[in-house]
């Protein structure tokens, strides 16, 4: 069965998106059979960022209400596939959903849902118990408070959650607001999987432009996928981030 990882914040545009579309690349191009879902119903842009957007037709509503499901799966490279978000909101049923989810957790090694931010979270009980939440924040006090909301809530569902950081910019860091790292953990209350830095590589993302294979920000998301299959992978100094 493939493994389940949900992608999180309580604050929007820190990052999920690119933090989704990050890793799914990450796990592809170690062969991980990768299906990343965009679940940003009515804003959908993970077809954007992964550079298939021309070639969108169908989306997660048109397998929910009886297309196949590989009807609305685009190839992004030989192990990566997406299922675009719908064009309009309320087009995501929780049993559908949960049939879904079913259906394609064998078909894959990995998927990964690019969930919008915020507190609803009727459609997380869908997911398997087993699902990883990844909650995203910024280093700055008011994104780490709301990931700290969201971990809360859904360790009361008794879902697990890791955060990541991201937008780490050393210099700006420690001229602000946090002393360190561990100074984040303790607020947010979870336990890290990962720190991605502040880069226009990431920003250029959002243009659907790729992403180098030898960049910081792509071995920062390759050590954050290898920790999420359980090696243990040590941070590189915190100046080299
Ligand atoms: N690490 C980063 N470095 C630079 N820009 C980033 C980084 N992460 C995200 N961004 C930019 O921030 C904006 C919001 O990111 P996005 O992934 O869409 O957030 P969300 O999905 O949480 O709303 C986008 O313009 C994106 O390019
Ligand atoms: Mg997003």
């Amino acid at each position: 069965m493939g493994k389940i990882f949900a992608v999180t914040s309580g604050k929007g545009g820190v990052g999920k998106s690119t933090v989704s579309a990050g890793l799914s690349l990450a796990f592809s191009c170690q062969g991980y059979k990768t299906l990343i879902i965009d679940m940003d119903e009515g804003l959908r842009c993970l077809d954007l960022m992964l550079g298939v957007d021309n070639q969108v037709v169908l989306d997660l509503s048109d397998i929910l209400h009886g297309r196949e499901v590989f009807d609305a799966v685009y190839e992004v490279n030989e192990n990566l596939f997406l299922v675009p978000a719908p064009q309009k909101t309320g087009m995501i049923d929780s049993y559908l959903f949960a049939n879904f989810v079913t259906n394609v957790k064998d078909l894959f090694d990995i998927i990964i849902f690019d969930f919008p931010a915020g507190i609803d979270f009727s459609l997380y009980e869908a997911l398997p118990k087993d699902s990883l939440f990844l909650t995203v924040a910024f280093p700055d006090a008011v994104t780490v408070r709301d990931a700290a909301t969201v971990s809360g809530l859904l360790s009361k569902m008794g879902c697990q959650s890791r955060l990541i950081i991201n937008r780490y910019d050393y210099k700006f860091l420690k001229r602000r607001f946090y002393k360190n790292l561990d100074d984040i953990i303790d607020e947010a209350q979870l336990q890290l999987i990962g720190v991605l830095p502040v880069s226009v590589e990431l920003q250029g993302l959002s243009h659907g432009l790729k992403l180098s294979k030898k960049g910081k920000p792509m071995k920062a998301l390759i050590r954050i996928s290898k920790r999420l299959m359980g090696e243990h992978i040590l941070l590189p100094k915190i100046k080299k981030i």
